[in-house]
């Protein structure tokens, strides 16, 4: 096997893979290294995505909001359930077997497109005339050689202070995904993304969730008049969320966890929880890659240093992913990957930063590209806004799921859509619509005069942009 590659991927997350796949196919020799472990100590391709993040979490959200709809919502159908329980560990076997499907497909995915997979770690060893060598550790240990060479060695989760993750009662995301019986009460730190996921997985299945937030607002990033949406939504589940809190001394117990923290009022405050998932953001991640051994250069938090176009300090070697600046999401990871391949092979890669969608996956969804209301404000653009609720959409009611709304953000004077911005089901599909527009530049009047399927929760998405004009028709 030759030992010398036009391309080496360290990291092979959605970035890392993906990068990998389109060189193989531009025609580079490629190889990726990953070091990630199953249970069994076998390659387990994907990163955190796939093993500890978008998909094991969806697969445990779509597990509970059936459970939630047998004890909750299938009465109104005539559907009548005795009996119903929740077999927890079946729930995170399913789970298992999907992350196990994924790892296999990546696996398979490098050998039809000839990637040369390397299950180690990867180290910047030196970099010489023929390119770098990088050094590969653990199952398949090698020294290798890259002309090019893509760092995508992604996040790990942010620890409090001095409250280290036994993932056993102190949880981050890995621990979180894989609790094996019903907490009765179960702490959150942190109310964001994955916070309010796994808050709605384990609340959907009968834990007692209490989400601890520092900042005043919830889900400060997202549209305001969304945020105060789906804040009401998620309240009348029954997820409580504090605000404005600012913790205290955490301290472990035998089998439970104890959190001081201050109240938004300055009252001190404790919680006894049967487990604690900290979810306050993750950092980039360049352990043992050698970086100032290779002089390559990171931001001050830590982050690898790129340009525009995912280029470092050093010749020939690029980032994409969660180790660079940006949004930490699969998709914006997969484009930087796909773009880098193709910058090395001369073409014009290129990621648009300004239409990628967010969705969080809770009941109901929220998803949105482009600019929310408060910073078109504060830009001081002139926009007009349109709203549109799925109570008034017929699709929603025979669903059985009417919250939340379709908002459309356009320029006031062009009519060009600035953002969209929904709460409510099926938004992470739904978002894609708003995507396409924005990437050809469309206008609110273009959505509103497609014609869109009936009975369908895309007609919200139209009458969103009707609105846009004062001119919905079913509402
Ligand atoms: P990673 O996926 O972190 O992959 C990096 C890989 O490189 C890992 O396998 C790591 O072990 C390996 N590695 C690191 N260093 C080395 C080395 N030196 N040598 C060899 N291998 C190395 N994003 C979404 O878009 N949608 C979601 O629904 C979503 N849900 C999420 C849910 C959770 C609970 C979490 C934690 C994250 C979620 N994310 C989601 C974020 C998403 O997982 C990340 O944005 C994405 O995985 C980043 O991809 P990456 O390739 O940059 O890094
Ligand atoms: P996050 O950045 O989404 O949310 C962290 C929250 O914790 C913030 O609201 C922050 O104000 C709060 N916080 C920070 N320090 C705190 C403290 N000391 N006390 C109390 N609250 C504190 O980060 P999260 O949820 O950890 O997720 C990490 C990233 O993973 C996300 O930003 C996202 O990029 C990605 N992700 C994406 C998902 C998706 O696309 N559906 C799902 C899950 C994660």
């Amino acid at each position: 096997m030759s030992k010398n590659f036009d391309v080496v991927v360290i990291g092979g997350g959605p970035g890392g893979y993906i990068a990998a796949i389109r060189a193989a196919q531009l025609g580079f020799s490629t190889a990726c290294i990953d070091d990630w472990k199953n249970a069994k100590g076998g390659a387990a391709p994907g990163g955190t995505c796939t093993n500890v993040g978008c998909i094991p979490s969806k697969a445990l959200l779509q597990s509970s909001e059936h459970y939630e709809h047998a004890g909750h919502a299938f009465a109104e159908h005539g559907i009548e359930v005795k009996g119903l329980s929740m077999n927890v560990g079946q729930m995170i076997a399913r789970k298992e077997a999907i992350v196990k499907q994924n790892n296999d497909g990546i696996l398979y995915l490098f050998k039809k497109n000839k990637v040369t997979f390397f299950h180690g770690h990867g180290s910047f060893v030196k970099a010489d005339a023929a390119g770098y060598e990088i050094k590969v550790t653990g199952a398949a240990e090698e020294t290798i050689v890259g002309k090019h060479i893509i760092v995508a060695t992604g996040s790990n989760p942010r620890a409090l202070p001095n409250v280290a993750f036994d993932e056993k009662l102190i949880l981050s995301n890995t621990g979180a995904l894989a609790i094996d019986a019903v907490p009765a009460k179960l702490g959150v730190i942190g109310a964001g993304v994955i916070g309010l996921e796994m808050g709605s997985v384990w609340r959907r299945v009968g834990s007692q969730v209490t989400v601890l937030e520092a900042l005043p607002a919830f889900l400060g990033a997202v549209d305001e008049q969304i945020a105060k949406e789906a804040q009401k939504l998620f309240a009348k589940q029954g997820l409580s969320v504090s605000l404005g809190v600012k913790i205290g001394a955490i301290a472990a117990g035998k089998k439970d966890v104890t959190v001081e923290y201050t109240d938004d009022k300055g009252n001190a405050q404790k919680a006894v929880f049967d487990k604690l998932i900290v979810s306050i953001g993750r950092v980039p991640n360049t352990n043992g890659l050698n970086a100032e051994g290779i002089g390559l250069k990171l931001d001050e938090r830590g982050f690898v240093a790129v340009d525009g176009d995912c280029k470092t300090n050093l010749p020939n070697v690029w980032a994409v992913g969660d180790v660079v600046r940006g949004p930490m999401l699969a998709h914006k990871a997969e484009e930087e990957g796909v773009a880098v391949a193709e910058r090395i092979a001369g073409q014009h890669g290129h990621v648009n930063f300004n239409t990628i969608p967010w969705v969080i996956y809770t009941s109901p969804e929220i998803a949105w590209v482009g600019k929310t209301e408060q910073q078109l404000k504060a830009e001081g653009v002139a926009y007009k806004a349109g709203t549109f609720p799925f109570m008034a959409n017929g699709r929603a009611r025979a669903l059985g799921d009417t919250s939340g709304m379709v908002k459309f953000l356009a320029d006031a004077k062009t009519d060009e859509i600035l953002g969209v911005h929904i709460v409510g089901p099926m938004a992470s599909e739904l978002i894609s619509e708003a995507v396409v527009a924005m990437e050809f530049r469309a206008s609110s009047e273009d959505i509103a005069r497609i014609c869109h399927a009936h009975p369908s929760l895309s007609e919200a998405t139209k009458e969103a942009a009707l609105a846009v004009d004062k001119r919905s028709l079913n509402f």
